[in-house]
């Protein structure tokens, strides 16, 4: 249903009450693709939604009072599929012309059938007056992909920001005001961040800095909640979360057959503990990746155990060690790889090829490999190791 941000502009955006995995990241509540609608002399609507989201995103024109033959342009921010999956069934409601970049333009035309689609092309003409308003667009390239940008509505001082302080969250909460827990938003906000963002982190300081030029009262992500009341707070967050800098933070990452890797991490983690070091243990069956990447965006310390299961690595770390390796975190991080064996230890060597190509720097131990189940005294060593890498730099 269609919200009204100002006069003459909606919220028609649809919320994905039951999606619980996009391309790998774990949604357990869910997500929205938000799309919004400007009312003037050329009506405009921003970006679009999934493929099947597309009967709810007629509900929201509906409720706004447009019918789709009237609108006149749609701004496509970024061609990936949960902006820009209505637009072959939308397109044939209307008559639009499609604003965007030549880069989207060429992504597009690679993922759908373009015939007959129309363009205006803004890479040298980056602003359209629409009426009363004029359109800004401001090119964020891979943020997320290479074809991202951004709106700006100039009259209005709203930003569009597609991908951009978005976070995947079904909720009937609009704005972040209405956001009983204001740290929940951010966790979640930091979570898309450390799962979508991360690898083009360093191109973050240079587009927050072009976006502090504009006089900005909201920021309208494609997912999520829309910023009025923290814009401020969520760009300095967005500054830190791509600075590198680490907390004195461990995440422990780790999956067992028969527990001996399992004792082997809980014995490290508490003297990780008890040196002072905020840990966090994670088991690789039992959480979704993109929760552990959020911890690992800003820990010092990475530690991943794996039991040696038929001459290689257990499936769901191997897993994780290359959805972490594609994510690129800072290598300015000390990463530990540990394990149980039967007959022939090989699942630690496979973690510190990860480790390599992270740069890491690797701390070895003679504790962090054992054969079959870690006795007392061996988990006594783990827990002084532990102790020990507490005191690292
Ligand atoms: Fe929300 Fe990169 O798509």
């Amino acid at each position: 249903m269609a919200i009204k941000i100002k006069d003459d502009i909606y919220w028609i955006g649809t919320i994905d009450w039951e999606i619980r995995e996009f391309h790998g990241y774990g949604t357990p509540n869910g997500s929205t693709y938000n799309s919004y609608l400007i009312k003037d002399e050329k009506n405009v609507l921003i970006d679009c939604a999934k493929e099947y989201m597309f009967e709810e995103l007629l509900i929201g024109l509906k409720s706004a009072k447009i019918n789709p033959e009237d609108i006149d342009y749609i701004v496509i921010n970024h061609s990936e599929k949960d902006h820009s999956g209505c637009l072959e069934k939308l397109i044939k409601y209307t008559n639009a012309t499609i604003i965007t970049n030549e880069k989207c333009k060429e992504l597009l035309e690679l993922q759908y059938n373009t015939d007959g689609w129309e363009y205006i092309i803004v890479d040298n003409n980056p602003e359209i007056n629409i009426g009363k308003r004029t359109l800004k667009f401001i090119k964020t390239p891979m943020l997320h992909w290479p074809d991202n940008m951004v709106t700006y509505s100039i009259e209005d001082k709203i930003l569009f920001s597609n991908d951009a302080f978005g976070q995947h969250v079904a909720t009937s909460e609009r704005f972040d005001y209405q956001v009983e827990e204001l740290e929940v938003l951010y966790d979640d906000t930091k979570e898309y961040f450390a799962n979508i963002l991360l690898p083009y982190r360093m191109l973050v300081p240079g587009a927050i800095e072009a976006l502090k030029n504009l006089d900005i009262e909201y920021i309208c992500p494609s997912h999520g909640v829309i910023w009025k009341d923290h814009i401020k707070d969520i760009m300095e967050k967005y500054l830190e979360w791509s600075s590198d800098e680490y907390k004195n933070k461990a995440v422990i990452v780790y999956d067992s057959m028969y527990n001996s890797t399992k004792k082997i991490a809980y014995n490290i983690g508490n003297g990780l503990l008890k040196g002072g070091v905020e840990v966090r243990i994670y088991n690789t069956s039992k959480t979704p990746m993109n929760k552990i990447m959020k911890d690992i965006l800003d820990a010092k310390y990475v530690l991943v155990g794996s039991p040696t299961l038929n001459s290689n690595i257990y499936h769901t770390v191997a897993m994780f060690l290359a959805y972490m390796e594609g994510l690129k975190p800072s290598g300015d991080k000390i990463g530990v790889a540990f394990g149980s064996y039967g007959w022939m230890e090989m699942a630690t060597g496979i973690i510190k090829k990860t480790f390599e190509k992270l740069n890491f720097k690797i701390i070895e131990d003679e504790c962090l490999t054992c054969r079959f189940v870690p006795k007392e005294e061996y988990l006594s060593k783990c827990y002084e190791f532990g102790k020990k890498l507490a005191q690292m730099d």
